[in-house]
């Protein structure tokens, strides 16, 4: 694994954050009427309840957009320059996803790149943030983790329809010292290209995932970087107030947890009702815990996740003094082109 550290006296602080979702709500129930399954079942063996579904006119870059209008309204109308996006459901193959989102935030000129690690992207996209802002080539970066995971699985499939939801999540980075609440921690990042097919789906074909397998080592590789973030940033993992873990499985999240030593109270979650969100999982259950106080100024957050690659990664940071955060809620606002 490799640890990215900022240069010192210009790390990447947050200073916005911001989530979307798309008004379909689908509960398992109602899944539950063209899949062999159960309420029951999708709710005890991964603590999924519902999950928000984009339906056909609701682009990747649409749920990016929205999230992005949001987390620059908490950062108080910063201007970016750098736009990245972490996606493993880019609305092309080609181009990229985040120039059409930094056009329509009216950021043309500045550089936009996407980038694909699964579900551990953003991960990856706050560490090359971390990289533009300390080498110069940015002093603010709008950073979005956005998927439709959802058109992932293939029709009727059991193992993976019910896991999968659809959502954005922003964090808006800007230079400042690494003493200033907000500071990104270094980054702990890690893949192994050999374990690519327990998660794999093609251009034409559905996703495939060998459940248990990928389950094992979600928890051994999420408990495992986040013990390493937080020995890089001299934490001891009792100091951790909010584990902020890549919501794929309830049952995941527990046993990692459980290895951190890291009790429920000291945990935020938003799976039971958006499910697997991919790379927006860790921004938007940020946005949502810091808008409804589970996560506050001061509280020391340890953020991790794992995914498709395999990939993985963690960090930490002091949560910040934010604006009052305007609401997740949903996508019809961008396309009709309302204030937000
Ligand atoms: O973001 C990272 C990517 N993804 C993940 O991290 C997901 C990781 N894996 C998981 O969350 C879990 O492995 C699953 C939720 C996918 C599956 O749970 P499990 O407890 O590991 O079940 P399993 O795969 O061992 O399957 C047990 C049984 C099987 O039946 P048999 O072969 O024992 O008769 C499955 O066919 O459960 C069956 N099954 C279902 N039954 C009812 C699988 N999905 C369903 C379902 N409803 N939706």
């Amino acid at each position: 694994m490799n640890s990215h550290e900022a240069a010192p006296g210009r790390a990447a602080v947050v200073c916005g954050v911001g989530a979307a979702l798309p008004d379909t709500v689908v509960s398992n129930a109602q899944l539950c009427t063209t899949l062999d399954s159960t309420d029951e079942w999708i709710r005890t063996r991964t603590g999924i309840g519902s999950r928000h579904i984009a339906g056909p006119d609701i682009s990747t870059q649409d749920l990016a957009v929205d999230a992005a209008r949001r987390a620059l309204l908490c950062a108080h109308d910063v201007r970016p320059d750098a736009v990245l996006v972490a996606t493993t459901t880019p609305d092309h193959r080609c181009p990229a996803t985040a120039p059409a989102v930094a056009a329509r935030l009216d950021l043309t000129g500045i550089p936009a790149l996407d980038l694909a690690a699964g579900c551990t992207g953003f991960l990856y996209a706050l560490a090359t943030a971390a990289g533009f802002i300390a080498s110069g080539q940015a002093d603010t970066v709008l950073v979005i983790g956005a998927d439709r995971l959802s058109t992932l699985p293939g029709r009727g499939d059991r193992s993976t329809v019910p896991l999968f939801g659809d959502g954005a999540g922003v964090m808006v980075l800007r230079a400042g010292p690494a003493t200033a609440p907000g500071a990104l921690g270094p980054v702990v990042l890690g893949s192994d290209g050999t374990g690519g097919d327990l998660i794999k789906a093609g251009h034409q074909t559905p996703l495939q995932m060998s459940g248990s397998e990928v389950f094992r080592h979600a928890v051994h590789r999420m408990s495992a970087a986040s013990v390493q973030a937080a020995r890089a940033a001299q934490w001891r993992l009792d100091d951790v107030d909010r584990l902020v873990a890549h919501q794929a499985n309830a049952r995941i999240t527990a046993f990692a947890a459980r290895q951190l030593g890291i009790p429920e109270h000291r945990q935020v979650h938003n799976i039971a009702d958006v499910g697997n969100t991919g790379a927006a999982s860790i921004p938007l259950l940020l946005a949502q815990a810091a808008a409804d106080g589970r996560i506050k100024a001061g509280h020391r957050v340890l953020l991790t996740a794992f995914g498709a690659g395999l990939t993985w990664g963690a960090t930490t940071l002091i949560w910040p003094e934010l604006a009052p955060l305007p609401s997740t809620a949903t996508t019809e606002s961008v396309r009709e082109g309302a204030t937000l």
